[in-house]
């Protein structure tokens, strides 16, 4: 158990100036990782359309891989979609299928997390806020289209992901296809890293004493274990950063992880600090829920300006609905914990826990 202190996961590079990487460049500092996020030369990779219905068109559609003169229109989409959820009644509709399932599991004495909870129950619950006709099927169409939706899937996965996304345009209520695509957006972009955050959250925070609110347990996983661990960026023109000469065309990866645990920022890096409601800045708390009462102070894995995670309240509430429940019903098991081999998602394959 690494309470109270949570180390870098493998891989996560030390805090620094930018490093010249493979042609592009590697950026740590969470200063320069900010500056890079605000700075409307730096753009997000672009992905072409594709046939209707497919795969590549739903990437070509959304506000996430949009080209700067069509990502406002397209993002607002996503933003007044989820304008219409209330996080309070995201979290209770999470604590109630995440009782559910619990009684449904008890007899087992043990229950697979990633696989029973945190892979399906933010997404059946945004499912059926979001109007889908058929919540539980949208669960593995989502996860089918989550696991290509990045660059450099494999053919096998992709044709799996068409057919998906055709499934979920069928249960999708009627709308327009920019909007029904950025719709089916939200669900793709919510589901690997709400799963990842309910599993950081499970492994380091599972036997956490009770007085630690739910709110600050995810805040401090969020830095210390984000299941977004970077982002990419493309210079459209010469730039320098940190005094760093950063050439025309020349891709940035983003490192949250490392700048989670900029010295500049948190003084002690690696120690699990909870930040009380009082002292929150911008706060899931304004939710008005008990649990959503914390702060993400500082952490970066919602990303930062225009591109921003528009739905961090919304993953707020849903993790912070299913990690209670189980913070209140069960134990570590002790087993391993494995993670999906993935450039820049952490999400545990499998996660057990006992009941208590
Ligand atoms: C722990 C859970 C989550 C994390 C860590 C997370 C993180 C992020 C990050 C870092 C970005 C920006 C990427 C970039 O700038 O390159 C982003 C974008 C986005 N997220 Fe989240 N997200 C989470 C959950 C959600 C949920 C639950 C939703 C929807 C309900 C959502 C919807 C979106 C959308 C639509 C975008 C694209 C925004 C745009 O195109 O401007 N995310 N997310």
């Amino acid at each position: 158990m690494s309470w109270p202190t949570i180390p870098p996961a493998p891989d996560t590079p030390p805090c620094g100036p930018p490093v010249p990487v493979d042609g592009g460049w590697v950026v740590t500092r969470h200063a320069d990782v900010v500056a890079v996020l605000t700075d409307p030369r730096y753009v997000v990779p672009v992905a072409p359309g594709g046939p209707p219905g497919t795969l590549t068109w739903l990437r070509g559609t959304v506000s996430r891989f949009s080209a700067p003169d069509r990502h406002p229109g397209r993002r607002a989409l996503g933003v007044a979609a989820l304008r219409d959820l209330d996080p309070d009644e995201l979290c209770d509709a999470a604590t109630r299928l995440t009782m559910q399932t619990l009684d449904r599991l008890a007899t087992a004495g043990r229950v697979e997390v990633m696989g029973a909870l945190a892979r399906r129950v933010p997404l059946e619950v945004l499912a059926a806020r979001l109007g889908l006709a058929d919540p539980a099927a949208a669960v593995p169409a989502v996860t089918a289209v989550a696991a290509a939706y990045h660059p450099g899937a494999d053919p096998a996965a992709v044709a799996h992901a068409d057919r998906a996304v055709a499934a979920l345009l069928a249960m999708s209520p009627p709308a327009p296809a920019e909007a029904a695509a950025n719709r089916i957006g939200l669900l793709v972009q919510a589901a690997d890293a709400t799963a990842g955050l309910i599993g950081a959250a499970v492994r380091h925070g599972l036997a956490a004493p009770a007085a630690l609110g739910t709110a600050d347990l995810l805040a401090e996983v969020l830095r210390l274990d984000p299941p977004v661990r970077a982002t990419r960026r493309v210079a459209t023109g010469a730039t320098r950063l940190a005094g760093r000469e950063i050439g025309r065309d020349a891709a940035l990866l983003l490192r949250f992880d490392a700048a989670n645990r900029d010295p500049a920022v948190h003084p002690a890096p690696d120690r699990f600090h909870p930040v009380g409601p009082d002292q929150a800045g911008h706060s899931a708390g304004e939710a008005g829920h008990p649990a959503l009462a914390g702060p993400s102070v500082r952490a970066l894995t919602f990303g930062a300006g225009p591109r921003g995670c528009p739905g961090e309240r919304h993953a707020l509430a849903l993790a912070a609905g299913v990690v209670e429940v189980l913070r209140a019903r069960c134990r570590p098991a002790g087993t391993p914990v494995r993670y999906a081999p993935h450039p820049t998602l952490r999400v545990p394959t499998s996660l057990e826990v006992m009941f208590r």
